[in-house]
């Protein structure tokens, strides 16, 4: 038996029991709203997703982690649906918007950000999703990937991918209603989204490696957010494979 840490008091101190569910009383004054954006940002409008042809059994026989591409770009239009599938709006409903991906409580933590390497009509960069208008906002200039490289334990194909997607979560967002118990929420909540991209990508012939290995603050310094109430938790490599 390994020696009792954080994350088994974690575990333990989280569990909901009939005498005490955790919890908070819910001040909808102070609901935080789902959506970052970059109104300063230079923006690239995405286009409508085109829907692959191929089916669910095949996707999910195919899907394995891709940790090897070809030097090729990805379209826009192929960025464009990965974006879509992975955490894109599907309908509205009393004044809500639900998405691909499941979400506890609907209150939708993660935040999609990515680092351009080579996709075509894109300069390379750290770009935002604004999943609401459907558009990247540009939050840094230039080729990201060896930087992201070391900040992912020194994994190359951070640098070798045309994209790579990097998912942060707002955590005061799922905590406003779930409190300590948010952080197990959280963290399914992405790899809902993580899981949609890996599927999107091999419905599309692309490849991707879902990674949570990085230096965390490394991570969080290259998109400009301060680790304390937005912090990045997972990222996947995304690319033609190489046969
Ligand atoms: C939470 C999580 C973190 C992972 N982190 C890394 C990583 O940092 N580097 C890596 O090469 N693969 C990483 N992987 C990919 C796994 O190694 C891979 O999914 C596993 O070996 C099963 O292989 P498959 O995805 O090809 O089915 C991660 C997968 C998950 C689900």
């Amino acid at each position: 038996m390994t020696e009792d840490g954080v994350g088994d008091t974690f575990q333990r101190e989280t569990v909901h029991r009939r005498d005490r569910l955790i919890g908070r009383y819910l001040d909808w004054d102070r609901k935080p709203g789902t959506y970052k954006s970059y109104p300063e940002s230079p923006r690239v409008a995405l286009l409508e997703a085109e829907r692959p042809s191929t089916t669910l059994d095949h996707v999910l026989r195919v899907r394995r982690s891709v940790r090897d591409f070809e030097r090729r770009a990805i379209p826009l239009q192929e960025l464009s649906y990965l974006l879509w599938a992975s955490t894109g709006i599907t309908r509205r409903e009393r004044g809500y918007e639900f998405r691909t991906a499941p979400s506890a409580g609907a209150l939708y933590p993660v935040e999609t950000y990515m680092a351009v390497n080579d996709v075509t009509e894109v300069p390379p960069g750290i770009y935002h999703y604004s999943i609401r208008d459907h558009a990247l906002e540009q939050v840094r200039r230039g080729r990201m990937g060896e930087e992201l490289a070391r900040a992912a334990l020194d994994q190359g194909m951070c640098a070798r991918a045309p994209l790579v997607l990097i998912w942060t979560v707002l955590f005061e967002r799922s905590k406003w209603k779930y409190d300590q118990r948010a952080y197990r929420y959280l963290y399914l909540d992405a790899g809902h989204v993580a899981q949609n991209l890996a599927l999107a990508a091999v419905a599309l012939g692309l490849g991707s490696c879902q990674i949570a290995a990085m230096y965390d603050e490394e991570v969080n310094e290259l998109l400009g957010v301060d680790g304390a109430e937005e912090s990045a938790i997972y990222l996947s490599a995304v690319g033609w494979p190489r046969a």
